[in-house]
């Protein structure tokens, strides 16, 4: 990911760059998790992204924001065909944590719901919207994206993929 910084002219474009973004974390290595930690204010497209993610990721479930549940865990819509090849099926072998941490006033908060486990399993990729609020406890391994409001159809996306 060369270019740190893309503007978006519609929700559409900043859920393409969601999947843009996935496919160059896989190319970095298939096979671990990801923590993906998305800054910005309400509003700025941080679930929005994340839906992409989930397209992406082949989950079928409606995914919204998880304001009232601090988590919500996503699995991809089972095989069809069983003997689908191991590249077809690779984006299904992920399960989506999405977290928003926007009423979370106290990182215990996170690890009673199996942070430790979920951030050390297999296949997992960790989506954070207001990572700020558990900053003590986020792995530095990670993609951290601020989403900027431009305007009603625009936002500017900053990332930063820090020591992987
Ligand atoms: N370029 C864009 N990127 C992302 N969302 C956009 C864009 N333009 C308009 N929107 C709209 O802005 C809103 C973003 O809301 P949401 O993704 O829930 O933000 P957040 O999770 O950051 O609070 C959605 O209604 C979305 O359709
Ligand atoms: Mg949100």
């Amino acid at each position: 990911m060369p270019k740190n910084q893309i503007t978006t002219k519609s929700s559409q474009k900043t859920k393409a760059f969601a999947k843009k973004v996935l496919r160059e974390l896989f190319k970095l290595n298939e096979n671990k998790n990801y923590i993906i930690c998305l800054y910005g204010n309400l509003g700025s497209g941080k679930t929005t992204f994340t839906q992409g993610l989930a397209e992406e990721l082949e989950i079928k479930e409606i995914v919204n924001s998880p304001t009232f549940l601090i988590m919500k865990k996503y699995k991809p819509a089972r095989r069809r065909h069983s003997r689908m090849s191991p590249s077809l099926a690779s984006n299904k072998k992920y399960t989506l944590y999405h977290f928003d941490c926007y009423r979370v006033s106290d990182h215990q908060e996170i690890l009673d719901l199996g942070w430790e486990e979920i951030i050390s399993g297999e296949n997992n990729i960790i989506v954070i919207e207001w990572p700020e609020k558990i900053k003590e406890i986020l792995p530095k391994e990670r993609l951290d994206l601020k989403f900027e409001f431009v305007d009603e159809n625009i936002r500017k996306i900053k990332f930063e993929l820090l020591n992987c």
